[in-house]
């Protein structure tokens, strides 16, 4: 997988992406994170990248002509067939909000390019008529798309065949599984008065796996009950969840719900 950043701030790329896993996955040729600087894209000597916006109003806008052209330059190698496959990220915090699944799609491109707004955000042509895909990390704003395109390569390259060790531990992910994870114990098995779940030292692996379960859907139904009704629901899990109180929207909690907020 190749990875074109498109960025005004090259050197927030130079740390961040060193070590662990994405440093391991650069090192093994798995995946390859090309970082252009847009400035050497500008035509005037101070290099100038951004500009004030027409119609008056606060903040500098990104200029489209150094934007498309380290675009261009940087897909330059790829042929139109292939091209064709390349999404082209405008991180944006009014773009698709950035999911397991959306990650699941990004995974599967041959190389994914991202542009990082700065500064009041892009010139509206760079959305129209450059990015294919505008992705947010979440509903808040940060000041520049420099951090949302670490965070998308971190998390496609979690993805690809062989980087993390263990696929099975990729599968069981928070979220990848539809709940949220279990409690996860190492040793000591005593800490500070705390103690390991007697069941995880018992060798009882049916034992075990029924406690994951278990605490799997009370997190879930504790901090995310929201993921409960796209889980995929054993009547194991929904009889132990309808014992914890949680009753399933579709049977008559939407309407009961509704008539509350009526009343407010
Ligand atoms: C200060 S923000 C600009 C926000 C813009 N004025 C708006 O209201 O949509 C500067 C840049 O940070 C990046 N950014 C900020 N928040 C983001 C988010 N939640 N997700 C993805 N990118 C974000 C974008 O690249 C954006 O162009």
């Amino acid at each position: 997988m190749r990875f074109h950043v498109l960025t005004l701030f090259p050197e927030a790329f130079a740390q961040p992406l060193q070590f662990s896993i994405v440093a391991r996955a650069v090192q093994r040729g798995q995946i390859n994170i090309d970082v252009a600087d847009i400035r050497d894209y500008t035509h005037d000597a101070h290099g100038t990248a951004d500009d004030y916006q027409f119609g008056g109003g606060h903040g500098m806008v990104m200029k489209p002509e150094p934007v498309f052209e380290a675009a261009e330059a940087t897909l330059s190698g790829y042929d139109a067939a292939e091209r064709a496959q390349i999404p082209v990220i405008l991180t944006t915090p009014q773009g698709e909000l950035l999911t397991q699944k959306l990650v699941e799609e990004l995974a599967s491109s041959p190389a994914i390019a991202i542009i990082c707004g700065h500064y009041a955000g892009v010139d509206e042509r760079i959305a129209e008529g450059l990015a294919t895909r505008p992705v947010s990390i979440g509903d808040y704003v940060l000041t520049g798309g420099e951090l949302p395109a670490m965070i998308i390569i971190d998390a496609v390259t979690r993805l690809l065949p062989g980087v993390v060790g263990s696929p099975e531990s990729v599968a069981g992910d928070s979220i990848t599984t539809g709940l949220l994870q279990h409690p996860l114990y190492t040793r000591p098995a005593e800490f500070r008065g705390m103690t390991v779940p007697e069941v995880l030292l018992s060798g009882h692996h049916a034992e075990i796996d029924r406690w994951r379960r278990r605490k799997s859907l009370e997190r879930t139904l504790e901090h995310r009950p929201d993921l409960l009704s796209t889980a995929s629901l054993t009547n194991d899990d929904r009889r132990y969840l309808a014992g914890l109180g949680y009753a399933p929207p579709d049977a008559g909690q939407v309407e009961g719900r509704g008539a509350d907020h009526a009343q407010d």
